[in-house]
């Protein structure tokens, strides 16, 4: 789906990835890296990050990704961290937003703690980083706003209620954004990954191929230059979650997944 925002490409951009230290985050960072932007990395695991930005720098010749120790469930430190790194970065063109947890929870397990915590990273830690954008990005009238949710979030199932609460909202929070900010040539843009190999997964098994944080990246990378609004990673997923979402209620009260 594309909107009314033109194309950006992302050479050398300025760009802010929350949940950097691994993952998709991680592979996002490296890929925004070989297109020589300058990169904040924020995350919680310091040394990780710093593996990671001391590889992108490496292989850019100059320092161009930088490390910064945030937890994204600490709101109020949002808004001076993204001011921080603008300050350091000489502007920001794009933050992505990628923070996010799914515990392992039991068909017959009702945890509180287990969904607040989904909620507070996935969903309120990337309000607090996209308010705080926004702020900026539409002062600037341009930019852009990137939120990784998920196609869990296209049909609640009973598997993980927490964690499909958490990106439905998101994709609904994003949406809104999108339809107040675009007008001032601010791009938002929703991913919605399938299964991707990383320690999120916690190695279970997927009833489709999972594929690489790496070319999950490469997919989000060009949904980004390529303005969309809402992107599927991989394609196909789009065909899912249209099926998931006209499947009728009874269907989704016999299955477990
Ligand atoms: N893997 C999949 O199959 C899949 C599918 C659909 C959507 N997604 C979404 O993709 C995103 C990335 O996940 P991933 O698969 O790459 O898993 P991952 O390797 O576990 O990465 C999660 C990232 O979130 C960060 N994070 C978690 N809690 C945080 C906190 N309190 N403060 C700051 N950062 C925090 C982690 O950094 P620190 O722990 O260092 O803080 C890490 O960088 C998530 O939003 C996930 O929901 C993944």
């Amino acid at each position: 789906m594309r909107g009314i925002i033109k194309s950006m490409k992302l050479d050398q951009k300025k760009v802010i990835v929350v949940g950097a230290s691994s993952g998709i985050g991680a592979s996002i960072a490296r890929a925004l890296g070989a297109k020589n932007c300058s990169i904040g990395l924020v995350a919680r695991r310091e040394e990780l990050m710093h593996g990671i930005a001391d590889e992108i720098n490496t292989r850019a010749g100059r320092t161009i990704a930088q490390t910064y120790v945030g937890d994204v469930t600490h709101f109020d430190e949002a808004e001076p961290l993204l001011d921080r790194i603008a300050g350091d970065m000489g502007g920001v063109d794009v933050l992505i937003y990628v923070s996010g947890i799914m515990p392992a929870v039991q068909f017959h397990e009702y945890s509180f703690d287990k969904d607040r915590a989904m909620i507070e990273v996935n969903l309120l830690g990337a309000m607090a980083w996209i308010n705080a954008a926004a702020k900026r990005f539409e002062t600037a009238r341009a930019g852009a706003i990137v939120g990784i949710s998920s196609i869990a979030g296209d049909r609640g199932r009973g598997s993980m209620p927490g964690y499909i609460t958490s990106k439905a909202a998101l994709d609904a929070y994003l949406e809104s954004i999108r339809n107040r900010i675009s007008r001032y040539g601010v791009q938002v843009t929703t991913i919605k990954p399938g299964y991707v190999a990383t320690d999120l997964l916690g190695g279970a098994k997927t009833p489709l191929k999972a594929i690489s944080p790496d070319e999950a990246a490469a997919a989000i990378v060009s949904a980004i230059e390529e303005g969309a609004q809402v992107r599927y990673v991989p394609g196909f997923w789009r065909w899912i979650g249209m099926a998931v979402k006209l499947a009728p209620s009874f269907v989704m009260q016999r299955v477990k997944f």
